[in-house]
């Protein structure tokens, strides 16, 4: 396990420790925390404010997701965040099942402007297949002074949501996961804040 790879998995370590969650789950948590860390071995060394998930020629219906990123006050904008995407194809996988776990076939990073905006271009994920769980965009956010961390989308009116869910964002307000969807020419948009979390 190299420096970095300590450094991120080390509340999980800490949560071995003082937790008394199944040693299966904590080891799922090691291995998730890995495969991230393994992705960002193929970040572009150049990122913009806007970059593709999903190539052009995937099946599926265009989206375009419009973020922002805030610091901790939810007021001031974070700018030179990274911020790593990844969701499911239309079929609802993340990749083909020979490629094991945590495997991420559509993803991409941006980086965020002087505003702290960024845009990602790609199709609308569908939820996984036989299960309940809403369809969903993953993103990791870090930049200078700031540790990876994560957040996430899902789509309003996605029949899987549940109460708990929409309550949850509903609290969160306009930081909340669960975004309106427009559509407007064949095209969908959504857009989500993200406020960094204070530590
Ligand atoms: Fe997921």
């Amino acid at each position: 396990m190299n420096r970095r790879i300590f450094i991120v998995t080390l509340p999980i370590l800490a949560r071995v420790l003082i937790s008394e969650r199944p040693v299966a789950a904590i080891t799922q948590d090691l291995e998730y925390l890995q495969a991230l860390e393994r992705a960002q071995r193929d970040r572009p060394p150049t990122l913009t404010s806007s970059g593709r998930i999903a190539p052009a020629s995937e099946p599926g219906t265009p989206l375009v997701i419009h973020g922002r990123v805030f610091r901790p006050d939810g007021v001031t904008a974070a700018r030179d965040m990274i911020v790593f995407a990844y969701h499911t194809d239309a079929t609802g996988l993340y990749n083909a099942p020979s490629a094991g776990p945590h495997s991420w076939r559509l993803r991409g990073w941006v980086k965020t402007d002087a505003d702290g905006r960024f845009e990602f271009t790609t199709i609308r994920p569908a939820p996984y297949p036989n299960r309940r769980t809403a369809a969903h965009v993953h993103f990791t956010v870090e930049g200078p002074g700031v540790p990876r961390q994560p957040a996430g989308l899902t789509f309003e009116g996605d029949p899987l949501l549940t109460d708990a869910d929409r309550e949850e964002s509903a609290k969160a307000g306009r930081f909340g996961g669960v975004r309106p969807v427009e559509r407007r020419g064949g095209i969908e948009h959504v857009s989500v804040d993200i406020r960094i979390a204070r530590s």
